[in-house]
């Protein structure tokens, strides 16, 4: 082997160890796994993993953006959800009723608290 092939080993080497770090960026920062505080928070959690999950997975960037420190009010994620912007789609109320929506948004503030 020659030194330029040990040397980009060893970079290989370090991005996948890098990698694996990145992998644990899901996990819980304070030892607290997420537990919903009411049956509210439970329901927009399950709606959140049928319509949400597939591009803002655990409120992380997917193909969306990461959400889940998103600082904006809940009132703007909302709009953002029946609105729609680039590559997301908007939502009638036909999908996601207006109480469910406002189910999803509690589950996402929750996500400030644990
Ligand atoms: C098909 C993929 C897709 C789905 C499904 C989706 N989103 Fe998005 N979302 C995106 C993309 C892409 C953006 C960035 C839009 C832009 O700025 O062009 C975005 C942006 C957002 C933003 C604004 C974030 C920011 O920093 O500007 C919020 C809040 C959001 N999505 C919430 C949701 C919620 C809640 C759901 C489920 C009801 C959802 N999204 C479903 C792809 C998706």
């Amino acid at each position: 082997m020659s030194m330029n092939s040990k040397a980009a080993s060893a970079i290989v080497l370090f991005l996948v160890v890098l990698a694996s770090c990145a992998v644990r960026k899901s996990e819980p920062v304070k030892g607290t796994y997420f537990q919903p505080k009411n049956s509210t928070v439970a329901r927009g959690e399950q709606l959140y993993m049928i319509h949400c999950q597939k591009c803002h997975p655990g409120g992380e960037a997917g193909l969306g953006p990461a959400i889940n420190a998103n600082p904006a009010p809940q009132f703007l994620k909302r709009f953002q959800v029946r609105h729609g912007l680039g590559v997301m789609p908007s939502f009638k109320p036909e999908e996601i009723s207006r109480a469910d929506l406002h189910a999803i948004s509690k589950y996402m503030k929750q996500w400030k608290h644990y």
